[in-house]
């Protein structure tokens, strides 16, 4: 099948923007995906990963995350298109140098805000290991909330099968 490149779209948040991913990101964004404090939640994004987002997938969406002019991190949502289940799911990861600084939240509800104004969607999702955190607390700030542990989620690089905690949000929730 013949797929269309993705349209580039820019999506400006509070200090961050978000910027339709093309295939000259993935080097930079696959060195900060690289560092331990990233890896050992988000496994596996590769410069070969990001450059296959970068080529567009139907009823997806994969941004480069600038601030300051600096790549700093990647987001990714994706549709689920059937209309008894019409939502969508996102995650995504920063650069170490780039935690804790408000930007995750900033990042968060600029995607969520895009989901639900511009492509109507009543409900998001959104599926971290259930020890993150960070990452909790980032996306409860949004307006996510907890539904429940999903147990022997997603597979640690060591082989690890860790819990997921399952969140979710609705339209009127997003803060
Ligand atoms: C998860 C991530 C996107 C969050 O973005 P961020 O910019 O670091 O987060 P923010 O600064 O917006 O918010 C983090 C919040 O968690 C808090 N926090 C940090 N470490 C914490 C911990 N160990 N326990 C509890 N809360 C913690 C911070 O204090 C802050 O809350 P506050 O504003 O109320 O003080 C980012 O840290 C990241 O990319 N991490 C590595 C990859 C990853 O975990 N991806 C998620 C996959 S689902």
């Amino acid at each position: 099948m013949n797929e269309q490149p993705p349209s580039l779209i820019e999506l400006r948040g509070e200090r961050v923007v978000l910027r339709t991913l093309v295939a000259s990101d993935a080097s930079r964004i696959a060195e900060l995906a690289a560092h331990p404090d990233v890896a050992r939640w988000y496994p596996d994004a590769t410069e070969d990963y990001l450059r296959r987002k970068a080529a567009g997938k139907p009823h997806q969406g994969f941004f480069a995350v600038v601030y300051e002019g600096e790549t700093v991190g990647f987001i990714q949502y994706h549709e689920e298109v059937s209309p008894e289940y019409h939502s969508a799911g996102i995650d995504l990861f920063l650069g170490a140098p780039y935690h804790n600084r408000g930007l995750g939240t900033d990042t968060v509800r600029t995607l969520a805000r895009h989901l639900i104004q511009d492509l109507e969607h009543h409900r998001l999702i959104i599926d971290p290991v259930a020890h993150n955190e960070r990452a909790i607390r980032a996306y409860e700030k949004v307006g996510f909330r907890r539904v429940g542990i999903m147990r022997q989620y997603q597979r640690d690089p060591d082989g690890t099968w860790r819990d997921g905690l399952l969140l979710d949000l609705l339209a009127t929730e997003l803060t």
